[in-house]
């Protein structure tokens, strides 16, 4: 466990506005006992001072690869041998571009080739340089070679665009890299519902609604860094995810739970996020239905099963954690759904709220177990998901 060592971390900061954060980021990992030293590109320093960097963590900043001086206080190869992990945040596009070349001509690119340090990134950068093709198939080879992204997360940056580039927040990357180290979770094996389902009316029509599966895909990521075997069933969303996780790609809810059921028996943990369609047409027709000259059709519905209620009675040994979406009386519905349902926790959004919930990359949601209620403020999705699984962890611990 992270307690009981005083890990070595090399913070590397590159040019981009998001490098003001990184002197949180830095305060977040001293805070908590880790000893951090610093490496400045000299872009960077466009944006930060290296005194400001020297102040926080208590070292001379290292800047450059060839100065006899700096290598006679600690040289490249003696920074990479010292460092237990390697964070580069913020990291622009041009520093993914020469990592992924291989690039050894400053210090970063030269620490990074000789360290057998873990890795992570936390990119910044303008939401087109972000989703550039060249970008992609740089981040698509560092992650092939075991560097671990952690966003960038949506949002407005400087340039006034409102999209994904934005570095992710100081705290959601120490959160993810001490989740990533623990792995409190190892060992378990977690099934995560997420998405909409999808009921077919006739062969062009079908009863669905907005999720869009974000939190799901979020939980199930969250998971895997926790060290656990994840199986992510999923309705059809336009999301992608680690392929570590096992996804499974479903239509309808009767689907969803022929998958859950047959991972079910040697599974630990079933977290529901999916929005299952409450109820489904009681026949598909086979041809499309036509138009006639009546104003009205009815199509009668008949209901789906409720997956992780039926789930949660029939394997009483494993946690369950629900989700659920309301418009008014949040705590009053979800304390009723968690006992209905038989879960252990429900998590709790306000969807009345516009800014978050169902399409946003944000959410504020409160936790009810039988005995405790917790509230997590707004926040991205992926670090709710990972203050959710350290919730799951937590429990996890009291159990045994
Ligand atoms: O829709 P509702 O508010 O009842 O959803 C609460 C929880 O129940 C969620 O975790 C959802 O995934 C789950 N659920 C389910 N099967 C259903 C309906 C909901 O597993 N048919």
């Amino acid at each position: 466990m992270l307690d009981d060592k005083k890990l070595n971390l090399l913070l590397c900061i590159t040019g981009s506005i998001a490098a003001y954060k990184s002197v949180d980021l830095a305060r977040l990992f001293i805070k908590n006992n880790f000893d951090v030293r610093v490496v400045m590109t000299e872009a960077s320093k466009e944006f930060i001072t290296p005194l400001t960097l020297q102040a926080i963590s208590g070292h001379q900043v290292h800047e450059n690869l060839l100065d006899t001086e700096a290598e006679r206080a600690m040289g490249h190869i003696e920074l990479a041998k010292w460092a237990d992990l390697i964070v580069i945040a913020p990291c622009s596009a041009e520093t993914i571009s020469r990592l992924a070349q291989g690039r050894a001509d400053d210090l970063l690119g030269a620490i990074i080739l000789a360290s057998e340090a873990q890795k992570f990134i936390a990119p910044a950068m303008n939401m087109n340089m972000w989703s550039n093709q060249t970008t992609q198939q740089n981040v698509e080879y560092l992650s092939s070679i075991g560097m671990d992204f952690i966003g960038p997360s949506k949002g407005e940056q400087a340039c006034g665009d409102n999209c994904y580039g934005r570095m992710s927040e100081p705290v959601e990357i120490y959160e993810t890299i001490i989740l990533t180290q623990n792995k409190p979770l190892a060992g378990k094996k977690i099934i995560v519902t997420a998405g909409p389902t999808r009921e077919q009316i006739d062969p062009v029509r079908f009863i669905s609604n907005n999720s869009s599966g974000k939190m799901g895909f979020a939980m199930a990521e969250a998971a895997l860094r926790s060290g656990a075997e994840v199986i992510l069933i999923t309705g059809p969303v336009s999301l992608s995810c680690s392929p570590k996780i096992k996804r499974l790609d479903v239509q309808t809810a009767d689907e969803m739970y022929r998958e859950a059921q047959s991972s079910m028996s040697d599974a630990d943990i079933f977290i529901g996020c999916a929005a299952v369609a409450d109820f489904k047409p009681a026949h598909e027709n086979i041809q499309k239905i036509k138009k006639t000259d009546k104003d009205r059709l009815n199509i009668q519905l008949q209901k789906n099963i409720d997956i992780i209620s039926s789930l949660a009675r029939e394997y009483t040994d494993k946690r369950f954690m629900g989700f659920c979406a309301e418009t008014e009386s949040v705590e009053e519905h979800a304390k009723s759904k968690l006992i209905k349902k038989g879960l252990d926790f429900i998590v709790a959004n306000d969807v009345s709220k516009s800014d978050i919930g169902f399409d946003s990359d944000y959410n504020e949601v409160s936790v009810f177990t039988d005995n405790s209620h917790q509230f997590f403020q707004k926040a991205s999705k992926s670090l709710l998901a990972i203050q959710l699984v350290n919730l799951l962890s937590q429990d996890n611990q009291s159990l045994h």
